[in-house]
């Protein structure tokens, strides 16, 4: 073991998992080794990794949940630092929630609380923390919509001492409140996304609601989901970003390279669902190794033939040269490739 490892081990004892297979800890399943795994259990606890990580100048993810990752065959070699602080607190409208919390958790719990405006995540996989980075959304509801400030953890310029220079000084991490202009929410965005930030803990900001009514309300989201999308394991939900359209001219520019007539809802949104452009394209249930296109939903890749990450990619390169090259639209993917 080397030195880091050493350092590690002294700081989190039998907890310090080495060649630690990912394909256990992301939805799709795929994923070679990670030399360093560690689960996160205290604030205290990932600032230690984190100055560890800058003294030894190795390279670090920061996983959630992992439904929205995808780790690649080869594995990771470096330390993967899996959120695992799950504790959370309501205080009147205010909900304090830690990185690690599962969002569905936090959507049943706040609801059963009677506070009203997190329902539409009890159909979302994942943690606070991803959620907040990607500002994640569905059947109405995004993070944006109720998030007050988030508290992350700042190291930094660059991501290790090797990058730090005398215009760039490396600095000690501290956690630093953002505030709702400091993240700058858009469409699956944030400014966390762009920078070395580590989400610690999010507040949100919701409504007195009635209990009966809120716990209704997630059992009509989970019938929509249900009736919609897939719901068997081996998926990191939605793989591609949904189209943004500079205007209405793009729009009808897709429309025709398509020969179809584009959804009035998508044409007022200017935003045109991958989903919906996967299976015009005639994608659903194109398989590629073990990875298929799902035939309920056409932005859902399935793994439930022992497919592999490289599977995985090749079909994302399919379905992105037929969209470029039949739509004229360049698919962005929405899920995040661990490396
Ligand atoms: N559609 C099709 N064929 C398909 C898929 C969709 O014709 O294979 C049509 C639907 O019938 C509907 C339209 O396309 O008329 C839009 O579909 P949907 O309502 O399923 O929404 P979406 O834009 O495809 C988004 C989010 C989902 C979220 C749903 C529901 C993105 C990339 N996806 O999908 O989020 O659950 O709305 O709110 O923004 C995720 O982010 O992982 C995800 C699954």
């Amino acid at each position: 073991m080397d030195d880091f490892g050493t350092a590690l081990l002294a700081l989190f004892g039998t907890r310090l998992k080495e060649h630690e297979p990912l394909s256990k800890h992301t939805n799709f399943r795929v994923g070679g080794p990670a030399r360093w795994f560690v689960d996160i259990q205290t604030e205290e606890e990932l600032v230690r990794a984190v100055e560890l990580i800058q003294v030894h100048n190795v390279p670090w993810f920061v996983l959630g949940g992992g439904s929205n990752t995808l780790a690649l065959d080869e594995g990771f070699d470096g330390i993967v630092l899996c959120m695992a602080m799950r504790a959370f607190r309501i205080e009147g409208t205010s909900v304090v929630a830690e990185a690690g919390v599962i969002s569905v958790a936090l959507a049943r719990a706040t609801a059963e609380a009677g506070l009203a405006g997190f329902e539409w995540a009890i159909s979302l996989p994942g943690t606070v923390g991803g959620a907040v980075r990607g500002n994640a959304g569905c059947f109405g509801g995004e993070v944006k919509d109720a998030c007050v400030s988030v508290r992350v953890l700042r190291h930094g310029q660059g991501s290790s001492f090797a990058e730090a220079s005398e215009d760039k000084p490396m600095t000690p991490p501290e956690i630093v409140k953002l505030t709702r202009e400091d993240l700058q929410f858009g469409y699956r965005e944030s400014s966390i996304k762009h920078s070395t930030d580590i989400v610690v803990s999010a507040t949100f900001e919701l409504q007195r609601g009635d209990v009966a009514t809120l716990k209704a309300k997630l059992g009509t989201i989970l019938a929509k989901r249900k009736a919609t999308q897939p719901l068997s394991s081996g998926s990191a939900g939605c793989t591609f970003k949904n189209y943004e359209a500079v205007d209405e001219t793009e729009l009808q520019r897709i429309g025709k390279k398509l020969d179809i007539l584009l959804p009035g809802e998508m044409m007022s949104s200017r935003r045109v669902s991958a989903g919906w452009l996967i299976d015009k394209l005639g994608l659903k249930g194109t398989k590629i190794g073990g990875a298929h296109i799902s035939s309920e939903h056409g932005n859902f890749i399935l793994n439930n033939e022992r497919a592999t990450a490289s599977d995985i990619v090749q079909l994302i390169a399919l379905v992105k040269t037929r969209a470029r090259n039949e739509a004229g639209i360049q698919l962005q993917e929405e899920v995040q490739i661990l490396a």
